[in-house]
């Protein structure tokens, strides 16, 4: 079965067709990050304005690469939020008029709950059940227990700043650009992570919830400090970015200990962090938990609609194109 994805909740446009929701045949991801940056962030009017810029080349290329036109497809699958509305409403808008005219089914998609999806693009090597899933986006941190598919149950959010959201916030403050994860990522490379000792919110807390806003207060303290050298900000960024990762990791693994999942699935843009993905993979060889850990691509892990067309096969759920519409705060 071939499902036609199509993304654009924020500020990435993106078409996917995927075979039997393990199998991508093409994935055209475009991003108006660059163009964020000079606003220093999403701006909401211009990522809708370059959602409807961009929607009709990316799907065109979609299909030329995948060498497949539109009669090829079985269904469409559409992220209905949450998201930015006006994004939103650019794929919500192509998607429905694609199934009025080709008689296609359509299947609403969760955003969130998608990106954890990416980790079925896999045709050797598919999770088992119950999985332990993290899901660290640039809105969300949520740990979750899926048992199967739609059966899904919340250990732990946020309770203030998600860690993208932590990443790109801090970004701001060292004057870097957005998005502040890779670009965190890339100039701690030169850093020592020890050379700050920054706060690790709800660490020893006896639940799963996480918090990333004292993260935040702390750095705006030590750059307030006069004098700080420049050659100081890879050493923040180094000491920011290990403080993120450690919180989740140890979560994460706590739960592990408790839960005894069959697998550990990583999934949303922050899972693209090397250091994220080196961290869990150490720990959990230094643990005695046998359990197997899925990382998407780094590609795979930041928004794109191939991931939005495996949530749709394994969900499959479709509703006349009439009842579908954008969810800007759609929650689980
Ligand atoms: O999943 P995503 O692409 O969009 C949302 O659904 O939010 O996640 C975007 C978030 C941003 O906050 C961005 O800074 C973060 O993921 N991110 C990273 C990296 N790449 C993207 N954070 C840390 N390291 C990265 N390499
Ligand atoms: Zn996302």
């Amino acid at each position: 079965m071939i499902i036609l994805g199509i993304e654009t909740s924020c500020d990435e446009t993106s078409v996917a067709l995927v075979d039997n929701g393990i199998t991508i045949l093409s994935n055209v991801v475009s991003s108006s990050s660059e163009l964020q940056n000079k606003y220093g962030g999403v701006f909401p009017e211009v990522a809708a304005r370059e959602q409807a810029r961009l929607m009709i080349p990316v799907l065109e290329e979609t299909f030329s690469k995948a060498s497949l036109t539109f009669e090829n497809i079985d269904a469409i699958a559409v992220t209905v939020g949450p998201g930015l509305i006006g994004s939103l409403l650019v794929g919500v808008e192509t998607a429905k008029t694609l199934a009025f005219v080709l008689d296609k089914p359509i299947i609403p998609v969760n955003h969130v709950l998608a990106h954890l999806y990416a980790n079925w693009l896999k045709p050797h090597l598919q999770p088992k059940f119950p999985a332990l899933c993290l899901i660290v986006s640039g809105g969300h941190t949520d740990l979750l227990l899926m048992e199967n598919h739609g059966k899904i149950k919340i250990l732990g959010q946020t309770l203030d700043d998600a860690a993208g959201e932590a990443f790109d916030k801090t970004a701001r403050l060292l004057g870097l650009p957005y998005p502040g994860g890779p670009s965190i990522e890339n100039i701690a490379k030169n850093g020592n992570p020890k050379a700050f000792n920054f706060p690790r919110g709800m660490i020893g807390s006896k639940d799963y919830n996480f918090s990333f806003s004292g993260l935040k207060t702390a750095v705006l303290r030590e750059i307030k400090k006069i004098n700080l050298p420049s050659s100081t900000i890879p050493n923040l960024a180094a000491s920011i970015q290990e403080a993120i990762v450690d919180i989740l990791v140890k979560k994460t693994l706590i739960a592990a200990e408790e839960f005894k999942p069959k697998s550990i699935l990583l999934s949303g843009g922050v899972a693209a962090n090397s250091r994220l993905r080196e961290k869990f993979q150490l720990e959990i060889r230094n643990s005695s938990l046998e359990i197997p850990l899925f990382i998407p691509s780094p590609s795979l892990c930041t928004d794109n609609a191939a991931a939005i067309a495996a949530y749709a096969y394994f969900n499959y759920h479709h509703q006349p194109w009439k009842r579908i519409e954008a969810q800007p705060s759609l929650g689980y």
